[in-house]
């Protein structure tokens, strides 16, 4: 230490300066580059840069590996922590509201809302007695029903489009936050009057359901995906939802994941209403394995997972 001080001592004023002056320029000649590098990636990633990101493999498979503190801060995320560093910003064009399909596959019309006949109960009513229900009958739902049930969930109330008829807003039955609607709806069908059962997804636009394949026993591989929760396997409908984050996070960037937890939770409360209102039992359950469902599915896991389902159905005994 001595030494060191010594030593010290023994610098003139010109060595400091000397030093400070080598340190500045190899301070300011740093600068300088990741100032120039920092440009060039903000030039490349506006104007190559269009893909949407894309989940890296990482480590983490779950909550459980994530410290509580992180945890806890994606459920504090608001505006207060927001960056605006979106894709939004730099320019990057919106991603599609609802997943592409094969022009090829089958379609079923549903029923417009406009002829809905169901579902007339006072939201006073529906509020008051919803209740989760497990018990179902093995009697079926009305297309007209499950059109509604759709409808009151996802179903779209106004698309805006500007004059080359590209769509500039999209308003859906439920609220959204930014109005980005996060979500796939996927079906399994095992009890609606003249739909066989099977895997569908709605398509919100053309107020459709897309079938993706024929399968009897559906209802109870999701059962068993669903740790044997026995009233999924009953159902007539099980509606899974899946997320889509890109959607949310090109808009609102790092608070994206809170926002889309958020928004799924007022899809399933107007499945509960909407479900009430016609008679009929619903029970959410994000009791799920998230691997086996999002394979049941055929999702990545990384850009589109299920996020949440619900089994609905008429009910054994009468309320
Ligand atoms: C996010 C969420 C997850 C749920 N997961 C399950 C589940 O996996 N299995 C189940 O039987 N019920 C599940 N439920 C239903 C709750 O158990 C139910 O809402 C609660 O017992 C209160 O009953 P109520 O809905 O009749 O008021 C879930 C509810 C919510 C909101």
């Amino acid at each position: 230490m001595r030494r060191l001080q010594h030593g010290f001592s023994r610098l003139t004023k010109s060595h400091l300066l000397s030093i400070n002056f080598q340190r500045f320029s190899s301070l300011s000649f740093l600068c300088i580059l990741s100032v120039l590098s920092f440009l060039s990636f903000s030039l490349l990633s506006s104007t190559e840069d269009k893909q949407p990101p894309v989940a890296s493999d990482s480590v983490i498979r779950g909550v459980d590996d994530l410290p509580l503190e992180q945890r806890r801060a994606f459920l504090r995320g608001t505006l207060s922590d927001w960056r605006i560093d979106t894709d939004k910003q730099r320019g990057i064009s919106p991603p599609p509201i609802q997943k592409p399909y094969s022009p090829d596959a089958k379609r079923l019309d549903l029923i417009s809302s406009d002829k809905f006949t169901v579902g007339s109960m006072s939201v006073r009513d529906a509020v008051r007695n919803r209740r989760s229900r497990r018990d179902f009958s093995g009697a079926q739902f009305s297309l007209e029903e499950l059109s509604y049930l759709l409808w009151a969930t996802q179903g779209i109330s106004r698309l805006d489009r500007d004059q080359d008829g590209k769509l500039k807003a999209q308003y859906r039955t439920v609220p959204s936050g930014g109005a980005r609607h996060p979500f796939e709806t996927y079906l399994v069908i095992s009890r609606v009057k003249g739909v066989t059962p099977g895997l569908y997804r709605y398509l919100p636009v053309e107020h459709q359901l897309l079938m993706i394949k024929e399968d009897l026993g559906l209802a109870q591989q999701v059962m068993n995906s669903c740790y044997g929760q026995g009233f999924i396997g009953s159902s007539a409908v099980t509606f899974i939802w899946s997320a889509i984050p890109y959607r949310s996070e090109w808009k609102y960037g790092s608070i994206a994941e809170k926002l889309v937890a958020i928004d799924v939770g007022h899809v399933c409360q107007n499945l509960y209403l909407a479900v009430e209102s016609i008679n009929s039992g619903v029970c959410a359950s994000m009791g799920y394995n998230q691997k086996r469902m999002d394979d049941l599915l055929k999702v990545d896991g990384k850009n589109e997972f299920v996020i949440y389902l619900a089994a609905a159905g008429k009910l054994a005994k009468k309320k």
